[in-house]
């Protein structure tokens, strides 16, 4: 008989050990592979995005049927963001008294789209997109409408409401 075959008690410790060491290796990667999962379904709930009300100018100062570039400062500015703290904003005057503010940034990389009053469409620069007088998408790679703020008016102040950078957690 050839003793080789014959399993020794110190095999059996050893087969143990590394059926325990795989089993807890396993463990270990799922957890952390479940870090960003969980982090992604959880974050909403957890995340207190902070939204402000920004005055961006005097309700006189706009015009029925107008679309102005308008400036605001970032919801969360950090101390150091210097002039990046200052955000921007297309403003239009639909009436006396309505007023909608769309995001500057195209929806498809962040460039800063402009205004096109004789076209009436918001033009990007970078790819092309182009959006409606109302920020839905008309062409180009977009994928979506132009956010938008909300907007009301403080007594004889027009005031939109911010949130921090990416702005992408704007709710239109
Ligand atoms: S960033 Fe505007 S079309 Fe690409």
């Amino acid at each position: 008989m050839n003793e080789d075959l014959i399993e020794k008690p110190e095999d059996e410790s050893r087969r143990s050990f590394l059926v325990n060491l795989s089993l807890g290796l396993s463990y270990f990667s799922a957890a952390v592979a479940g870090i960003p999962v969980l982090a992604a379904i959880f974050a909403p709930l957890i995340e207190k995005t902070p939204k402000l009300w920004r005055k961006v100018g005097e309700v006189d100062s706009f015009q029925v049927g107008t679309t102005n570039l308008v400036t605001f400062e970032n919801a969360n500015p950090e101390k150091w963001s210097g002039t990046t703290a200052s955000s921007a904003a297309w403003l239009r005057r639909d009436a006396t008294d309505k007023f909608t503010a769309f995001a500057v940034n195209c929806t498809h990389l962040g460039c800063p789209v402009r205004w096109e009053a004789d076209a009436h469409l918001f033009m990007c620069p970078c790819h092309g997109g182009v959006y409606y007088k109302d920020g839905s998408v008309a062409a180009g790679p977009p994928p979506k409408a132009l956010v938008q703020y909300p907007v009301r008016i403080n007594k004889k102040d027009i005031e939109i409401q911010t949130s921090p950078i990416p702005i992408t957690n704007i709710s239109a």
